[in-house]
């Protein structure tokens, strides 16, 4: 998807909210988008709510407004789910998993209480006006916000919505969060949102997700041999994967060659003296630590980037991260790092 963001100013997002509501009230749609298993994970009051809902935003023009819209759509799609809120990917929530002593099961329980009896669109309207009243406060600042210009559907490789028909040098900044190696299901955790959105077909899933850097899924013949590594400093450890688990020596080399070629096309945008803003985790493989955060700063400052800031965090939680076989543990700490072309 490449979008140009602008600015909207709170009376902009008022009407445009009223008018939402309008149609919403007017939709006499019955039928979902094509969202996996609807039945299972919703109520069918909340289906022909939401319903509404996603027919009168796929009739809006595309606009920031329509974004905006999409966002709220997306989270409360999630909301009123059936799935368990504390798991990123969707499980169904089921108190009776719990012993009825244990706070889990009241919570639980009081969690799908609140969902059967939710009314869908209010929840969504709800959720849209907190996201207009946070974006409206930027109105007063857009002078100093410049353009927020392209977001890339797969920042790699050829095809529609890719990094790689940016024109060189036309980008200030570039701010990402990149995917981490060992937290692959951000398109199964995506799945509902994509299916409300009408963004994919239930079987187009597994497509996206080959796109996504540091899946997991790879034929066996695609690891036989010793992985291939970008980087010096990842091929003792690569080595040493390869020979505990194959599969897992694979999905490491692939993520550093991904990420490789996403940095690469970082560096190709920006302009000289721009900036490149990188969040990143690092995380277990085969209980061998695999520092993300070393091995993307030096393909950054190789590429040519010179490293001019790096601040560390404390992650309060790290839903997606797996913890495979007691392998994969979860070191809960991120770092921001500032580089400049
Ligand atoms: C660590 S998360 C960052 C999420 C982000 N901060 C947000 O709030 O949406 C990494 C994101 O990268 C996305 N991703 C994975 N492979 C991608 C690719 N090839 N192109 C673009 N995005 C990708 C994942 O789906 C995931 O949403």
């Amino acid at each position: 998807m490449q979008v140009k963001t602008t600015p909207i100013s709170p009376d902009h997002l008022k009407r445009s909210i009223d008018r939402l509501r309008k149609m919403v009230a007017q939709s006499r749609t019955t039928t979902p988008p094509p969202v996996v298993n609807v039945h299972y994970w919703y109520h069918k009051d909340t289906i022909k709510q939401l319903a509404r809902v996603a027919a009168s935003l796929s009739k809006l023009s595309n606009s920031a407004f329509k974004r905006l819209a999409q966002a709220a759509l997306s989270a409360t799609a999630r909301k009123l789910s059936l799935a368990d809120p504390r798991v990123a990917v969707p499980v169904r929530l089921k108190p009776e998993r719990y012993s009825q002593s244990h706070p889990l099961f009241k919570k639980s329980a009081a969690i799908l209480q609140s969902i059967a009896e939710a009314d869908a669109t209010a929840v969504f309207f709800k959720v849209l006006e907190q996201y207009a009243s946070l974006v409206g406060q930027l109105w007063p600042v857009r002078d100093r916000m410049g353009e927020l210009e392209h977001v890339y559907a797969n920042s790699l490789g050829s095809g529609r919505s890719t990094m790689t028909s940016q024109p060189e040098g036309s980008v200030d900044a570039i701010v990402t969060s990149p995917p981490y190696l060992g937290a692959q299901k951000y398109i199964r955790a995506s799945s509902l949102s994509l299916g409300w959105l009408s963004m994919t077909e239930p079987n187009q899933l597994r497509s996206l997700e080959d796109q996504s850097i540091g899946r997991e899924h790879f034929p066996s013949k695609a690891y036989n041999n010793e992985p291939r590594c970008p980087l010096p400093e990842a091929e003792s450890l690569l080595k040493l994967v390869h020979l505990k688990n194959p599969l897992r020596a694979h999905i490491a080399s692939r993520y550093l060659i991904e990420m490789h070629e996403v940095i690469a096309n970082c560096y190709r945008v920006l302009r000289r003296g721009g900036n490149l803003v990188l969040v990143s985790g690092c995380n277990m493989i085969c209980c061998e630590v695999f520092d993300t955060t070393a091995f993307l700063q030096k393909i950054c400052t190789r590429l040519g980037f010179h490293q001019t800031l790096e601040v560390t965090d404390v992650i309060k939680s790290r839903g997606l991260m797996t913890r495979r076989n007691k392998t994969a543990a979860v070191i809960p700490l991120e770092s921001v790092t500032v580089f400049q072309k």
